[in-house]
């Protein structure tokens, strides 16, 4: 099975980064027979939980996996990426939640949205909080993170509403890492 998809665009960050394949599906296949017994939908459970291999992610890039039906962006931040995201105030904010299951409650500062503390990975699911569009990435948009064409949504460089109708930020999948070059997703 391949997480594969193919995106009307052509830019680097759609290039979806295939490795997460039947081979990295991890937690949860040990007991998917008594699963699949009890529950007629529980083929979407299987993947409940997939690794993902990150160590051909160059900084200043990002990838994209498929995950539950949802591409989810994972992006190697530069220094200026983060410094960018850490010096804006919260005040400046339009959803001042960190949107982030792994640490609940906490407000939208970057050190709220990375999965280092340090910042340079960045997770989140690439699905625009207004109606669902996939945001571009790579810079794009007035705060050089991801823009949703579909309405006008600019996200910032932690992938924060700054300007226009989606009214959350980009919400973050619960996701850690594994080991220096594995994020597990789920
Ligand atoms: S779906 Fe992204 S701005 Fe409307």
């Amino acid at each position: 099975m391949s997480h594969a998809e193919d995106h009307e665009g052509t830019r680097r960050d759609f290039l979806y980064y295939a490795t997460a394949g039947a081979g990295a599906v991890t937690a949860g296949a040990a007991v998917w027979p008594l699963v699949n017994q009890m529950n007629p939908s529980a083929d979407v459970k299987a993947l409940s939980s997939i690794l993902v291999d990150i160590s051909g992610v160059e900084v200043g890039t990002q990838i994209s996996v498929m995950f539950l039906g949802k591409p989810v962006f994972i992006r190697r931040r530069t220094q200026e990426e983060i410094d960018e995201a850490r010096t804006v105030e919260l005040s400046e904010l339009i959803d001042p939640l960190s949107e982030n299951p792994n640490k609940p409650g906490t407000d939208a500062a970057d050190q709220n949205r990375t999965l280092d503390d340090a910042g340079e990975w960045l997770v989140m699911m690439g699905v625009c909080t207004h109606l669902g569009c996939v945001p571009l990435g790579d810079g794009a948009g007035e705060y050089n993170g991801w823009f949703c064409p579909c309405h006008g949504s600019h996200y910032d460089t932690s992938g924060r509403i700054r300007k226009g109708p989606a009214p959350q930020n980009l919400h973050v999948p619960v996701a850690e890492f594994v080991d220096a070059n594995t994020i597990k997703l789920g």
